[in-house]
């Protein structure tokens, strides 16, 4: 049974693998949990490029419009600072997306770590 317990079988497709649940009583047959390895792989290599990507080319619009603002906002032509109350929130929205794609790139070392200890405590 501690056997079973540990191990990690191969299924129909090379992708798959099983995992017989620690918790089981004794006595019963072991509850086994079917995962996909490469599927689960698959998604956070996706997240994690996309959220790079992201981070990475909405970088360039906020450094170029934050100075831009505020030269505008500095300068004061009352021409230029009405023509630029329409993009005004521009480059909030902009250091939106980059605080939220930032904080996950910040976080991602971490959630790593956390599901890697998932999976060996799971075997
Ligand atoms: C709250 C705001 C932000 C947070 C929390 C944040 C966080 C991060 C983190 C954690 C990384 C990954 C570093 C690594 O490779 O380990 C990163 C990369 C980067 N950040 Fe930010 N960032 C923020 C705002 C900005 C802003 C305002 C800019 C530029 C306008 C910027 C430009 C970049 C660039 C160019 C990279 C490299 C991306 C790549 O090519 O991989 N970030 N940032």
């Amino acid at each position: 049974m501690q056997e079973l317990q540990s191990q990690i079988f191969k299924l129909k497709s090379k992708e798959q693998a099983a995992v017989a649940l620690p918790d089981f009583p004794a006595q019963k047959e072991p509850t086994i949990k079917i995962f996909n390895i490469e599927e689960e792989k698959r998604m956070n290599k996706f997240l994690n490029k996309w959220f790079r990507q992201i981070h990475r080319w909405i970088a360039i619009p906020t450094a170029l419009l934050i100075p831009v603002a505020l030269t505008i906002k500095l300068i004061g032509n009352p021409a230029l600072v009405t023509f630029w109350e329409k993009w005004d929130k521009l480059p909030s929205v902009f250091m939106l997306f980059m605080a939220i794609t930032g904080a996950y790139l910040y976080l991602l070392p971490y959630i790593v770590k956390y599901q890697r200890k998932q999976k060996s405590n799971a075997l």
